[in-house]
């Protein structure tokens, strides 16, 4: 990657140790970007958890999966080596794989999935991003247990825009099956029913003190009285918006998804499936041991896991009691429905200063997003398990997406073949309805398909995503592959294309790679298309994705080869 340095522009005579420091932070900040190499061998493993041995599949036998540490600037090179009995991609979530989906990971969208025995190398650049990814299996819903952290630190000498903190935490929060979660998802797939739900969450893989048989590998973070720490909290849950809090300790939000934001002081933190949220964390409370704790935040009218996992914090002065220690003190956590508190925490999320937003609009995209019932045949047969003997289905703009077997999409697109896809997702939903209303049962069996909606290179780009109330209003974690985007405004109801654009926080709007819709509400998200190449768009409730509340959008290549889509690597899978 090409750098360009402006430290050394002062006169060498006038500013010589000026100088002389400045070449050797040149030459630190040279031997700074670096390339990476790793190994990542998907195998199954003995996973103990609620007293239950499972053979899970991991990455190099670790669960959670081995963190990935870098500086802005570095490169990757995972090569991936599948000894599982499934098909498998990973995807590095949050990354922008500037020109280059091949990279990206989902199957059959940008790859052929890695086929049992088989293996692809993973090689791209971090340009431009700070804080905290993570990475997954795009692959079904091995992403359950086939999951890490990516963190991605400044370039050398370059500080973070607060104070350098004394000690960084992961906390990746997870959900935890007493089940192989493959095995959940065909079941569901079979019945037409919905999933089960999770058994446990999890703090690093650990469910903690509140489930049987958990207590002795509860997740500890040590701490000094008076220190400040950074806590990078990823939700790697499968299918649930989660609440977390720290007793007795306030949190100061300092950046998510691998953006910074303007610092914000709160209790509780809410995190969407595939969100990444830093906080600060002072230990300004006397020296004891402190309850982390995270349960679910539900919007939908269905079954949740209510549960709640815990870690400690544990002041390193704390007194040692005699015998068995006093328990940790337990946070408050907000009620799983509680939709205000989260509502306020995701609209406190600012970016740090202005940004430039696109004003003009060259696209202007309206997604509903939500669930849907497939009518059977024979209602109540096996296969038609759901509400009243249908079948569960989700969609965007009454397109339910269908993953394409015989090619990857990226692949069919940019070789030519005809067949795997076609480039008529609608811009608005084919037919206008009180989105979040009453909705006639007509309009709940969207049509299967896989639709792309084509963009031109660098067109300026809105999207409003809608949830409808369609068997039941929900909050959608939308992810979109290849960019990040700026939130730019959110509200309840039906959005109003009169009235609610005078509302858009066009000065100072977080940029994101997942955003909720409201429940029963609406998001608006604004990008420029600089990225070529197909990417996923979608809700990241597995449970969603799985029956189709995904797109793809299809970004023309620009002119010349630095606004094109690049080569694919000669051992890309075949399908
Ligand atoms: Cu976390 Cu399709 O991605």
């Amino acid at each position: 990657m090409e750098t360009t340095y402006n430290l050394i522009v002062k006169p060498w005579c006038t500013h010589f140790f000026l100088g002389l420091f400045a070449m050797l932070a040149l030459l630190s900040l040279s031997a700074d970007a670096e390339t990476q190499y790793h190994q990542f061998v998907i195998q199954a493993k003995p996973v103990k958890r609620l007293c239950r041995t499972h053979n899970t599949i991991t990455v190099n036998g670790q669960f959670p999966g081995p963190t990935l540490e870098v500086r802005n600037g570095d490169s990757l090179v995972i090569r991936v080596v599948n000894s599982a009995r499934y098909n498998i991609s990973l995807h590095w979530h949050g990354i922008r794989q500037l020109r280059n989906p091949w990279a990206d990971g989902p199957s059959y969208v940008t790859q052929c999935p890695i086929q049992p025995g088989g293996t692809y190398t993973y090689r791209f650049t971090i340009i431009n991003q700070e804080g905290t990814l993570w990475w997954h299996a795009h692959t079904d819903w091995l992403r359950a247990t086939v999951y890490g952290a990516l963190i991605i630190r400044p370039q050398l000498g370059s500080p973070y825009p607060f104070s350098t903190p004394k000690r960084e935490y992961t906390i990746l929060l997870g959900e935890w099956f007493d089940r192989n979660p493959m095995d959940v998802l065909k079941q569901a797939q079979f019945t037409g029913a919905a999933p089960n739900v999770s058994d446990a969450f999890t703090i690093n893989g650990q469910p903690g003190d509140l489930y049987r048989c958990s207590s002795q590998e509860t997740e500890r973070f040590a701490i000094e009285s008076g220190e400040t720490v950074l806590l990078r909290i990823i939700s790697s849950a499968l299918n649930q918006e989660l609440y977390f809090a720290i007793a007795n300790h306030k949190m100061t939000v300092v950046g998510v998804d691998a953006a910074y934001t303007k610092p914000f002081t709160t209790n509780v933190v809410m995190i969407g499936p595939a969100q990444t949220t830093n906080v600060l964390l002072t230990a300004d409370q006397p020296p004891a041991h402190y309850y982390m704790a995270a349960h679910a935040y539900n919007t939908a009218n269905a079954p949740f896991d209510n549960t709640t996992t815990t870690a400690i914090l544990e002041y390193k002065s704390a007194p040692c009691k005699k015998g068995q220690s006093s328990r940790p003190v337990f946070p408050q956590l907000p009620g799983f429905n509680d939709t205000a508190t989260a509502t306020a925490f995701t609209a406190g999320i600012r970016s740090p200063s202005r940004v430039n937003v696109p004003t003009d609009i060259d696209e202007n995209l309206f997604f509903t997003a939500g669930l849907g019932l497939n009518n059977c045949t024979r209602p109540n047969s096996p296969r038609c398990q759901g509400p009243n003997g249908t079948r569960f289905t989700a969609s965007m703009n009454n397109v339910s997406f269908v993953l394409p077997r015989t090619n990857s999409i990226m692949q069919a697109y940019y070789q030519g073949v005809p067949g795997v896809f076609t480039t008529d997702f609608p811009p608005v939903p084919p037919v206008q309805f009180d989105y979040t209303g009453n909705v006639n049962r007509g309009l709940w069996q969207p049509i299967p398909g896989t639709k792309l909606y084509k963009l031109k290179y660098g067109s300026r780009v809105q999207i409003v995503f809608q949830d409808t109330s369609i068997v039941t209003t929900e909050d959608h974690p939308m992810h979109l592959h290849g960019y990040h985007f700026y939130v730019v405004g959110s509200g309840f109801g039906n959005f109003n294309p009169r009235q609610d654009p005078a509302n858009f926080n066009l000065v100072d709007p977080p940029k994101r790679n997942t955003i909720g819709t409201n429940p029963g509400g609406w998001v608006a998200i604004r990008f420029v298309a600089d990225n070529p190449g197909v990417w996923l768009l979608h809700c990241h409730i597995d449970a969603h994705l799985s029956t189709g509340l995904a797109m793809a959008l299809l970004v023309e290549n620009g002119v010349g080869e630095s606004q094109s889509v690049i080569p694919p690597p000669p051992d890309l899978p075949a399908c």
